[in-house]
């Protein structure tokens, strides 16, 4: 079954993944690294934001990334060659009718795609037949809900608000990065453990400031303007003050949080 996705496809939306990705590379992936020989499915793989780390971090594991969208999928191909890489194989299909066999994979890694799903713990159910027993998954999603920043402004959250309600709308989460836990063990996983990954940025991180709080979050923000205005979420110069607002927070004096939620869990034994 299709899923709206709620960012869309264009240029500027891949260029906002491949920003996210590289200023976020070591708090998401420090602690995964796959066996050589091991067969490891990326699930949603968009554009290969996260593709060429994970396949450079693990060089000799043998990677399948499937994405939805054909269009993402041939960017993800040309950068995956563009970066030289030789251990991926990128094929279009949907989460919901993954054409591999049971047991196919010792791992399963999935990034900011729960967020865009209506059913969730089906797709990690499915995710989890594929595994072979002992296997593990790898979830990583945001929370909207813990954003927090100085200067602190109503416009802000009120336009970060109109993020979740519209991701809402769409059948998504913008909040399910809590929800991490439960999902992975109501769709059958064992020893599930999830951490937190903050990102604190002040103007003692200049990369952070660029990389993560214009060009990742309010870039996100900012490209829902007309989606919020047309929903009538909000209106023209409250959307626009709210995401001034966000910028605020990358002078001098301003500070911008955000927690990312890392999630693993291992299939079951004898399942
Ligand atoms: C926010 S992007 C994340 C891409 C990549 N994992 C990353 O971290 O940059 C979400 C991706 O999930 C994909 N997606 C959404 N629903 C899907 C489904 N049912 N099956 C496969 N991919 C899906 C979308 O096409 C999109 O490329």
């Amino acid at each position: 079954m299709r899923e709206a996705y709620v960012h869309g496809y264009d240029p500027r939306e891949n260029e906002r993944l491949q920003d996210q990705a590289g200023t976020l590379v070591d708090l998401l992936h420090a602690d995964t690294a796959y066996p050589a020989g091991s067969m490891v499915l990326e699930a949603g793989c968009g554009v290969g934001a996260q593709t060429v780390t994970l396949a450079q971090r693990s060089p000799a594991a043998r990677f399948t990334s499937v994405d939805l969208s054909a269009d993402s999928i041939t960017e993800a191909r040309r950068r995956a060659d563009q970066a030289g890489l030789t251990n991926v194989v990128f094929r279009q299909a949907d989460i919901f009718a993954l054409p591999f066999n049971a047991e196919s994979f010792d791992h399963v890694f999935v990034c900011f795609v729960l967020e865009h799903l209506a059913r969730p713990v089906e797709a990690l159910a499915m995710l989890n037949r594929l595994l072979r027993p002992g296997g593990t998954i790898t979830v990583i999603e945001g929370d909207h809900g813990s954003t927090y920043f100085h200067p602190d402004s109503p416009a802000a959250h009120a336009v970060i608000q109109c993020q979740v309600t519209l991701q809402r709308e769409a059948g998504g989460n913008a909040l399910i990065g809590r929800q991490l836990y439960p999902l992975l063990v109501a769709a059958g996983f064992d020893a599930v453990r999830v951490s937190p990954r903050m990102v604190y940025v002040d103007a003692s991180r200049p990369e952070l400031v660029d990389g993560f709080t214009r060009k990742t979050f309010t870039a996100m923000i900012a490209g829902i303007r007309e989606s919020a205005l047309a929903r009538g979420l909000s209106e023209p110069d409250r959307f626009d003050a709210g995401v001034q607002a966000l910028h605020r927070t990358t002078e001098a004096d301003g500070m911008f949080c955000y927690t990312f939620f890392k999630g693993v869990g291992a299939k079951r034994r004898g399942a």
